[in-house]
């Protein structure tokens, strides 16, 4: 049977930054509350031209190079995203488009914040099924499209971004089995409501303490990849907020890990956050092609989905 590998990662951080001091200006908040309760210093927020397609396709393209590929060679896009700016059309085939996947299939998955490892696992399976030889995964978020910004308990929070890798056939398997779930009950609890409210609301509490009571559910991911948390290389949780990312990392015992802090620069950037934070674990070389890394994400469905992959 044909296995399943990451093949290459690529980013795109918009230009512009954004300060707790700027967000301080419009919101009664300040630095010192943003950084003791998120851990976010700064974040990006997109421009007009920085659209979802067009950030996804920039990560799309460095991913494409880092895998050695062109898009010729990719039979299907998948866009994770959760801020499409339309609900028709879709951003994947945008992004295929963009950049140049002439014979691709391509769709959106709107798995939240975990939208990125479930995407990985849909495609790392259509890949393992042999339907498809590689697959562009690429998630990218415009949450600043859907921020209030006069609510400082959201605003402080959301991001921009985008980031991108392609999941190959492989002779060997490099991707391992997803652990994903939900709660559907509590729906309301992260939403985009529509109508006259189209905008990003969140009862922040309920959120924290849910995320935190996967702790369980992280180290499932390990021993469904045979893998103790100790020998992972590094961790990288959906980066919602610094507390939880390091109550996940310490919860389940990743003594040995370089955990994922992109979250302190980059903010929340929903689906994007994961391969904005795995990018930054490499760019820092506190991680190497080969090494095993845990992805996870959670968030608005609720849902949640993670794996534990060699790192590309
Ligand atoms: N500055 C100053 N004070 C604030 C701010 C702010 N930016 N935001 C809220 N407060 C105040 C509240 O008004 C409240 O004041 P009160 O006690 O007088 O009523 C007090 O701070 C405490 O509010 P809480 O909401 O309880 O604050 P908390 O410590 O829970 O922090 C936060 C809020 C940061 C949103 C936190 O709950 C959180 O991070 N939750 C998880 C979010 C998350 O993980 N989302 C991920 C999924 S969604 C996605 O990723 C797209």
């Amino acid at each position: 049977m044909t296995g399943a590998r990451l093949l290459g990662l690529g980013v795109y951080r918009p230009a512009r930054l954004v300060t707790n001091d700027e967000i301080a200006q419009q919101v009664d908040t300040s630095d010192a509350w943003i950084r003791s309760r998120t851990g976010i210093a700064t974040r990006r927020i997109a421009d007009a031209e920085e659209t979802t397609a067009a950030m996804g396709a920039a990560a799309a393209e460095k991913a494409l190079a880092a895998a050695g590929l062109t898009a010729d060679s990719i039979d299907l896009v998948i866009a994770a995203t959760c801020t499409s700016p339309s609900q028709i059309p879709g951003v994947g085939p945008q992004i295929a488009y963009r950049v140049g996947a002439a014979r691709a299939g391509a769709f959106d998955l709107n798995g939240g914040c975990a939208g990125f490892s479930y995407a990985v696992s849909t495609a790392a399976d259509m890949v393992r099924g042999g339907g498809v030889r590689q697959v562009l995964v690429v998630a990218t978020e415009r949450l600043s499209d859907y921020t209030d910004w006069a609510d400082r308990s959201t605003c402080i929070l959301l991001a921009d971004g985008a980031g991108a890798t392609v999941v190959g056939a492989s002779d060997t398997d490099e991707i391992g089995p997803a652990v994903w779930g939900h709660d559907g009950s509590r729906h309301e609890v992260i939403q985009v409501p529509g109508g006259d409210d189209n905008l990003f609301r969140m009862a922040g509490q309920s959120v924290f303490r849910w995320a935190i009571s996967l702790v369980p559910t992280v180290r499932q991911i390990c021993e469904r990849a045979g893998v103790a948390p100790e020998q992972l290389a590094g961790i990288v949780p959906h980066q919602a907020n610094l507390r939880i990312v390091e109550a996940l990392a310490t919860g389940i015992g990743a003594t040995n890990a370089a955990v994922a802090r992109d979250v302190v620069d980059s903010g929340n950037t929903s689906a994007a956050s994961i391969p904005l934070g795995l990018a930054s674990l490499l760019d820092a070389g506190r991680i190497r092609r080969g090494d095993p890394v845990l992805l996870f994400g959670f968030g608005a469905g609720l849902t949640y989905c993670g794996q534990v992959v060699r790192c590309p």
